[in-house]
């Protein structure tokens, strides 16, 4: 394929990549079907980096003219498929029209992961959902009941875009009981904290600001980043979280706009940041003057010992925004999560909800409101807790029976995934398709990274949302799985070469 790149003018070269292909696709030169090639091949071809020619690809994916699929690779669209002739018929291009929004979602391995994981024959590691065995249900049917027929119509009104009043108290009350300093009107109510993140990107953020983030970190938060056009600066983790002498190294020349992290059993790693690390994490954002968003979700889910404080509770110098959520220690159902940050972040943040959704439900506000005042919130993380650090046990006991030394990973301390690295002749993309053959599905390493190809051994496996009996059929599959990709690659390696 001819593909002429001038590195001399203004346009990057992703655009002039996506530009080309483009002409070419709608010209009929590279017809419906036409595999393109795989990302690092083109980019060996072009001498350029892979993430080039992966933004490239998102854009023409996002216009709907190519689509990826895990094991056939990337292909050029058919128009005649039924919603590409929908929008034809609708008399606009529709794909043709969207913001480059798309661009940032596309992830077919995570695609088909989620796919895979929808089926019911599937046994499912791949989600990041509770045990729906122990939602309350109960108490919340009650709750539910006791707020239509006390407060009707109130709960069924907007309600302030920062969040039901007493529920801010109640939050505010609880975080103190955690460390943090804060008064109600720090507490910003919000439909999930997928959201929460969204409004402080939306607030914060312009096209081509750097944001750091952990390698691996929070596939939603890249989404996120890269939707509103952030530029990404990975930096590495180990077994104590994120290293923070690699930030400061790299904050001498560069200057994110704000760090994001997750400190506390980490998505995907389980990781959890060491006291001396968030110390000196804070030092490092203060000196430089750039805040700290630290995403917390899994903090509760401890199975040893309660992790190290907040961030939150250590910072003096008002540099970070925490964020927290029902959805892993309630469900997810309800989208209630929350912000805490200094004063004039709420503000700002709130006008930024104004625009996206007014307010979060209220309904369901009271309900959390209730079930954190009348103390319930306690003794079920208490069960589940324990419920959860049986799953883990099992889930690491069925890992080691079933493939031994064929894969690493730590027991998490906390949390709700195991991550898990693979031998280097299976790739998760490999993989991905003969595990959904077999009934199993886990979400992708690849998704976790920047740079993609920095996950492409490893797994994250959850361990709360299928039972035990699951979690043990689940590792027999995944093991049958990894055991046909290392044969077919073996025998790859041996076949005969091609006599030419
Ligand atoms: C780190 C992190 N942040 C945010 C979310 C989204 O949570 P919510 O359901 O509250 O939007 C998740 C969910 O997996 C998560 O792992």
């Amino acid at each position: 394929m001819q593909i002429r790149l001038d590195r001399t003018t203004r346009v990057p070269l992703y655009r002039q990549l996506a530009d080309q292909l483009r002409r070419r696709i709608l010209s009929g030169e590279l017809p419906p079907g036409t595999r393109l090639p795989p990302e690092r091949r083109l980019a060996a071809m072009l001498g350029i980096n892979r993430s080039t020619v992966v933004s490239a690809y998102r854009e023409l994916a996002a216009e709907g003219l190519i689509a990826g699929h895990v094991g056939r690779g990337t292909v050029v669209v058919d128009p005649n498929r039924a919603d590409t002739a929908d929008a034809r018929a609708n008399g606009v291009p529709w794909p043709q029209l969207f913001a480059p929004l798309a661009a940032a979602l596309y992830d077919p391995a995570l695609e088909d992961a989620m796919a895979a994981s929808a089926r019911p024959d599937v046994i499912s590691f791949a989600t990041g959902q509770p045990a729906p065995e122990c939602y309350p249900i109960p108490a919340v049917r009650q709750l539910l009941d006791e707020a239509l027929h006390r407060e009707g119509p109130r709960l069924l009104q907007y309600c302030p875009t920062e969040g039901y009043p007493p529920l801010r108290e109640a939050i505010a009350a609880w975080s103190r009981a955690a460390g943090i300093h804060c008064t109600p009107d720090q507490v910003l109510v919000v439909s999930g904290s997928q959201q929460g993140l969204y409004l402080i990107a939306r607030a914060l953020l312009e096209p081509g600001d750097l944001v750091a983030v952990e390698a691996p970190t929070y596939v939603g938060a890249l989404q996120i980043f890269r939707a509103l056009g952030a530029r990404l600066l990975p930096i590495p983790t180990d077994e104590f979280g994120m290293r923070v002498s690699v930030l400061e190294q790299a904050l001498q020349h560069r200057r994110p706009k704000l760090i994001y992290t997750l400190p506390t059993f980490q998505n995907p790693s389980g990781i959890t940041l060491s006291l001396d690390r968030r110390r000196r994490l804070l030092e490092v954002a203060a000196r430089a003057g750039i805040p700290v968003v630290e995403d917390d979700p899994y903090r509760e889910l401890w199975y040893e010992s309660p992790p190290p404080p907040p961030l939150a509770a250590l910072d003096d110098a008002g540099i970070v925004i925490s964020l927290t959520t029902v959805s892993k220690i309630l469900f997810p159902g309800f989208r209630i999560g929350w912000l805490i940050a200094p004063w004039p972040v709420v503000q700002q943040l709130t006008l930024v909800k104004q625009l996206v959704d007014l307010d979060t439900n209220p309904l369901m506000q009271w309900a959390i409101w209730a079930f954190l005042e009348r103390g319930l919130l306690g003794p079920h993380l208490e069960e589940l807790r324990t419920t959860y650090r049986t799953r883990r046990d099992l889930l690491a006991e069925a890992l080691r029976r079933e493939l031994g030394e064929t894969v690493r990973f730590t027991v998490p301390a906390g949390g709700l995934y195991l991550w898990c690295l693979l031998p280097d002749e299976v790739r998760v993309r490999d993989l991905l398709p003969e595990a959904a053959r077999r009934g199993v599905a886990f979400a992708p390493g690849e998704s976790f990274f920047v740079d993609p190809t920095a996950g492409r051994h490893w797994m994250r496996l959850n361990f709360t949302y299928p039972n035990p009996p699951a979690i043990v059929e689940g590792v027999r599959r995944l093991a049958q799985a990894i055991t046909a990709v290392r044969e077919t690659r073996t025998l790859a390696r041996h076949a005969p070469a091609p006599i030419v």
